[in-house]
């Protein structure tokens, strides 16, 4: 189906993303919504999944969701022209919406920044962005170079908020110092219940400076959702990228924890998402999660409308952690 034959989506309707306030940006950006949806998909960008990528968003747009995050590199631009359309076709979204994109890191050089960013608006169809990221450090370019440019298109007002994507410690520290009148908004890193690796060391610096932490990957794949607790595997792709939980050894005992995580949901009367989603929030992040299909995206949304009590919070920590009751 052609985008001009694609019948025409009611504008949003619900007031607000979450039910939860946003987080403030700082002067002159947009304030944060405390949860957002993922476009990136994995990937997979075949005419279907394109059309399914479509629906997730629809469902997104119907659930309130606020905040956008998508990235030059996610299919090949696909990804930000499809949510582009979406914006063209509703203004509300287009007004209140808050929308993230990630410059490649193989477009950190001065004389990319500028161009991919441009890019980036035109496939988004806007005259500004409301956060533009690094999406990961490229050892090969100074990381001066890059934030002195990034730092240009703040000013110039094309970008509402800079930050940055991957960067562990010692590269957030450098970037903070490098920057003279912008400050770095948010670090965009994995963080879920199993997975503090990449959050835990800059979760200090990021309090002490103001910076917000973006968890992806929130539900580790689904298997925060219960998913593959049947003893189903993972299919490749997934396995690939979350080596982590997936590969090796460890599998058994994520899938042991993810277990007692459910039945402690089960016991609060809460949707085991909520724990993970929940989770990340008490640490002080915004959770992005993907889905796959619409109805995902509304069993998240249940489950982010549902706040466990902190004592339950507490002890799915515990249980992630391996600890035993
Ligand atoms: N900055 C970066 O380098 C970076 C890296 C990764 C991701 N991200 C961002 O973060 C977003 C989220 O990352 P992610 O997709 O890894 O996060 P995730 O939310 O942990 O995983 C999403 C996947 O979990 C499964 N799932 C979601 N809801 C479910 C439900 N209700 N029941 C069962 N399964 C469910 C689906 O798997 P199936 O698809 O198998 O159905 C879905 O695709 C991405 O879209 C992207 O915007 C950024």
């Amino acid at each position: 189906m052609t985008a001009s034959k694609r019948p025409r989506p009611k504008p949003s309707a619900a007031p607000s993303s979450a039910d939860e306030p946003p987080i403030p940006m700082g002067p002159g950006a947009k304030a944060h919504p405390p949860v957002g949806l993922g476009l990136w998909a994995l990937g997979r960008w075949t005419r279907t999944d394109e059309e399914r990528t479509r629906q997730v968003l629809e469902a997104g747009v119907a659930e309130g969701i606020r905040w956008y995050d998508t990235a030059e590199v996610y299919g090949n631009g696909r990804s930000e022209r499809l949510l582009g359309e979406r914006l063209e076709r509703d203004p509300v979204l287009a007004h209140e919406g808050f929308i993230t994109t990630k410059v490649s890191w193989e477009h950190l050089r001065p004389n990319q920044i500028g161009a991919a960013l441009t890019q980036s608006l035109e496939r988004l169809g806007r005259s500004r962005v409301d956060l533009y990221l690094i999406h990961a450090p490229d050892p090969k370019t100074p990381l001066r170079d890059s934030l002195g440019i990034l730092e240009e298109l703040w000013k110039s007002g094309r970008v509402g908020a800079i930050g940055v994507s991957n960067f562990a410690l010692d590269e957030l520290t450098q970037a903070v110092d490098l920057l003279s009148e912008a400050k770095i908004a948010v670090n965009q890193v994995r963080f879920n219940l199993f997975d503090r690796s990449d959050a835990e060391p800059i979760q200090a610096f990021c309090r002490d400076h103001g910076i917000l932490i973006e968890a992806y990957t929130p539900l580790a794949r689904g298997l925060l959702n219960g998913r593959y607790l049947d003893g189903r595997k993972a299919p490749p792709e997934v396995r690939r990228f979350a080596q982590r939980f997936f590969d090796g050894d460890r599998w058994p005992d994520y899938v042991a924890r993810a277990r007692r995580l459910k039945d402690l949901a089960e016991r609060a009367g809460v949707p085991m998402a909520s724990l993970a989603l929940h989770w990340l929030r008490a640490q002080g992040a915004a959770p992005v999660f993907g889905a796959s299909r619409p109805e995902q995206v509304a069993e998240n949304m249940a489950a982010w409308r549902s706040r466990p009590a902190d004592s339950v919070l507490a002890e799915a920590d515990a249980i992630a952690r391996g600890e035993r009751a």
